[in-house]
């Protein structure tokens, strides 16, 4: 039995420590040294071989070491292997204060106090409080839910959206189609933490946008394919949004000529608002491996049938 890690030299190099450490019979291996490809059980990546099963045929479990697995084909992955991905504490520390910062910055107006500043103007704008922003999260799972919290402890009008229906002290909770478009008809700050499945894929689109209030805003934390970049460019020009706070984008990057890159109303970031800490991350998969072997459900089992 071993495992492979497959990622940042940061990685290997914490991991190798900690599997030493708390799972010394487990032998740990980093890509591309994998030792007798037979004896590995435990896979851990962000993107798998191409050949990961011909590579690594008593493969039990592969291991995200993100939250998301779309960049997973899971239909290549046979069933009798588990797919499990990253849910620790770091990770969702990160996206919750990448979203405060984004909610807040909305709020206070500040990507056209950077355009002011560019252009050398000195103009104060009137200040709205939080209270006067209906903040819509999208997706209440382990990232959407704190961050959905901390929103309503910040003072912003927070309610969420999921395919089920959750109950969250202070936060008012919409669930699937049926209620989606009273969701979004009073929603004026849309954060997007959904995984790209085949129903999210486009979500974020021409409609959705016409189904919020006039001027609303988006902060988008899933993934790019969800949204229809030529939609949100129509939006913005349209004013049916006023301002967009993107962590992720299709086609990562945009293209160096693409529209949204140079508009005073759009903040860019490169794919960074959370990662998974090479330390805490690295305690995740050994505590996983351990339930496993313990004949336990690791925590973070994908749900094939679900796509998350
Ligand atoms: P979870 O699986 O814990 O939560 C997903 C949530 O989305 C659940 O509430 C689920 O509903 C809801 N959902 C899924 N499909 C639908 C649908 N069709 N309609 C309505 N609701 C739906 O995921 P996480 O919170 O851990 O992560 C969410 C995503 O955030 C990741 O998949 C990844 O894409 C993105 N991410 C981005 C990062 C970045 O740096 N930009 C970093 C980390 C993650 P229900 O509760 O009913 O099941
Ligand atoms: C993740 C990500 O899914 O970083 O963890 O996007």
């Amino acid at each position: 039995m071993s495992m492979v890690l497959k990622s940042t030299a940061e990685r290997a190099e914490v991991w190798g420590r900690l599997f030493a450490q708390y799972l010394p019979d487990v032998p740990f291996r980093v890509w591309p040294d994998i030792g007798d490809p037979a004896e590995v059980e435990y896979l851990a990546t962000w993107v798998p071989p191409e050949n990961l099963l011909e590579l690594f045929p008593n493969l039990k479990i592969l291991f995200s070491v993100g939250a998301g697995i779309d960049q997973f084909d899971l239909s290549r992955i046979p069933p009798h292997v588990q797919v499990v991905r990253t849910i620790e504490t770091g990770l969702t520390d990160g996206m919750v204060a990448y979203v405060q910062f984004a909610v807040r910055a909305i709020q206070r107006d500040m990507l056209r106090y950077i355009h002011q500043q560019r252009q050398h103007v000195w103009r104060a704008l009137p200040v709205r409080s939080a209270s006067q922003f209906r903040v819509g999260v999208m997706g209440l799972g382990q990232l959407g839910v704190p961050v959905a919290q901390s929103l309503q402890g910040m003072g912003y009008v927070t309610q969420g959206w999921a395919r089920s229906r959750h109950v969250i002290d202070g936060v008012k909770c919409f669930a699937g189609e049926a209620e989606r478009t009273e969701f979004l008809a009073t929603t004026d700050i849309l954060v997007c933490l959904l995984p790209l499945t085949a129903q999210t894929t486009g979500i974020l689109n021409r409609d959705l946008f016409a189904q919020m209030p006039r001027g609303a805003a988006l902060v988008q934390c899933g993934r790019g394919r969800q949204m229809v970049m030529d939609d949100l460019v129509a939006a913005l020009d349209e004013g049916q949004l006023s301002a967009a706070i993107l962590d992720v984008t299709d086609p990562e990057p945009l293209p160096a000529d693409h529209p949204l890159w140079d508009r005073p109303d759009v903040l860019i970031t490169p794919h960074i608002a959370s990662s998974t800490p090479a330390e805490s991350g690295g305690m995740t998969i050994i505590n996983n491996i351990r339930r496993y072997l313990n004949n336990e459900a690791p925590v973070g089992l994908v749900d094939r049938a679900m796509g998350y």
